[in-house]
């Protein structure tokens, strides 16, 4: 699932034209696949993408004795009747290759009794700390100890359903709590919920597991615990934020992107602002055209936030394009605390933004207290050329291969193989829509 080589060779200044499909969202995916694991009867989940993230959950639940197969290109199903504890060792060897073993804790607690979670990985964008996540699972009655390989739990006296307020509205603590709430014994409140789509359609899997779940308005989710859960059948959400990116990609290189499987509606705030950039698009039955229409890129002030504000993954490649605005934009994020460290590489590519540390006048900090990279503020048009760029995460991974796309001259960019972890069969795609690059697979 991974790329075969660790560098791609680019030369830019060529548009990209043509139509790729997207499918299911990485961060909804690889949740849903932890969800098989509350299942007592198989699971069969759809339009899964091949990426390495998927890779690592799969790893993880064939650990512990689940039986993963692929009836069909873009399916897998998952038989849980043998389900087991695993040694530490073969858990750890996961270790630092996503986030997303956290989400095993309520799962584990529920089938085993007890869950040992290696030391987590992911983006380098912030701390990314599990407070949120470890104190929602003390509130059900697990006990949690702490060591040096990661964290071991257990609940002597079972979960019970709890009342919850996260500090935050976390898009992987309220996956956390709906995994462990369905089945613990009953009902749970939680307040300050996330309510962006992937949550919905966990939710609507959840559902057809046999949950009892009930989105309130003010972000309050109600879970009344059943006593178990029967597998699911689901085709999994599309990538939101892959589909953002191509746009981005087809505004920066002057090109026209069709993009399959996208939808409307969890697209809205990313459509305004694509709009006001100056970034024309068609919303059709079976995916969502992206062009450059001609005309000068307008500048835009926007702010991430969580849904239904625009999201903090949008930002990485719309500020490629805003690179090509004539004036200055802003870019707050608010979600993460170090999200721009790709902008550095835009820099020595031309570019010329510059992030400011103590965020912006009128948007008060919601991580006051450290000494975070809070906005960017971009001043274009600028031209970009060709530079050797090691990337750095996934967003930022695929900000710099689109402005590589766009630059004059060639790149060399390095380290791609994490951008394997969230955007599937990314060479196949360049190709496709007829980008100039040597990539020695
Ligand atoms: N936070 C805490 N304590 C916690 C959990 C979160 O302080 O226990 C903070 C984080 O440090 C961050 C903020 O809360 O500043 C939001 O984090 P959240 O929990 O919402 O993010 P996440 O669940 O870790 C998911 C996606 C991210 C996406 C965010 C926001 C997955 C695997 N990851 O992360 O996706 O940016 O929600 O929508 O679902 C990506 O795909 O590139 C990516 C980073």
């Amino acid at each position: 699932m991974g790329l075969k080589s660790d560098s791609i060779v680019i030369n830019g200044g060529k548009r990209l034209e043509g139509r790729i499909e997207v499918r299911g969202a990485k961060n909804l995916a690889t949740k849903a696949m932890v969800a098989a694991l509350l299942g007592d009867t198989p699971s069969l989940l759809k339009g899964v993408p091949e990426i390495s993230d998927v890779g690592v959950v799969r790893g993880l639940l064939e650990v512990y004795g689940v039986k993963v197969t692929s009836p069909a290109p873009g399916e897998l199903s998952f038989d849980t009747s043998r389900v087991e504890s695993a040694h530490f060792a073969e858990i750890d060897a996961h270790a630092g290759a996503s986030r997303i073993p956290i989400l095993f804790c309520g799962p584990l607690l529920h089938r085993l009794g007890e869950a040992r979670i290696p030391d987590l990985g992911g983006c380098r964008i912030g701390d990314r700390p599990i407070d949120f996540h470890l104190d929602a699972l003390r509130q059900f009655g697990a006990v949690i100890e702490k060591g040096f390989e990661g964290i071991h739990l257990t609940a002597p006296d079972g979960l019970t359903g709890a009342d919850i307020e996260l500090p935050y509205p976390s898009v992987g603590a309220t996956e956390q709590v709906l995994l462990t709430a369905v089945l613990a014994t009953g009902t749970t409140e939680l307040k300050n919920a996330a309510i962006e789509p992937e949550i919905m359609d966990l939710i609507a899997i959840l559902q057809k597991m046999g949950a009892i779940i009930s989105v309130e308005p003010n972000r309050v989710i109600l879970i009344e615990g059943v006593e178990r859960l029967d597998g699911y059948n689901h085709r999994a959400l599309f990538d939101r934020n892959e589909v953002a990116s191509w746009a981005a990609a087809a505004l920066v290189t002057q090109g026209d992107i069709f993009v399959g499987g996208a939808r409307q509606t969890e697209m809205m705030a990313f459509l305004n602002v694509f709009r006001k950039v100056g970034g024309a698009f068609d919303v059709q039955e079976d995916g969502i055209r992206f062009w450059h229409p001609g005309g000068d890129l307008k500048p835009v002030t926007i702010e991430t936030d969580v849904h239904p504000g625009f999201m903090t993954d949008w930002q990485q490649p719309l500020i490629v394009a805003l690179t090509q605005a004539h004036g200055v934009s802003i870019v707050h994020e608010t979600v993460y605390e170090n999200r721009f460290g790709f902008t550095e590489a835009l820099n020595e590519m031309g570019a010329e933004i510059v992030v400011h540390k103590e965020g912006l006048p009128d948007h008060p900090r919601r991580v006051a207290r450290r000494d975070f990279e809070q906005a960017a503020v971009i001043t274009g048009p600028t031209k970009l050329h060709g530079a050797n760029i090691y990337v750095p995460d996934l967003r930022g991974g695929f900000s710099h291969l689109i402005a590589a796309l766009s630059a004059e001259g060639q790149s060399v960019i390095s380290n791609i193989g994490i951008i394997s972890r969230g955007y599937e069969h990314i060479i196949d795609k360049l190709e496709t829509l007829g980008a100039d690059f040597v990539y020695e697979g």
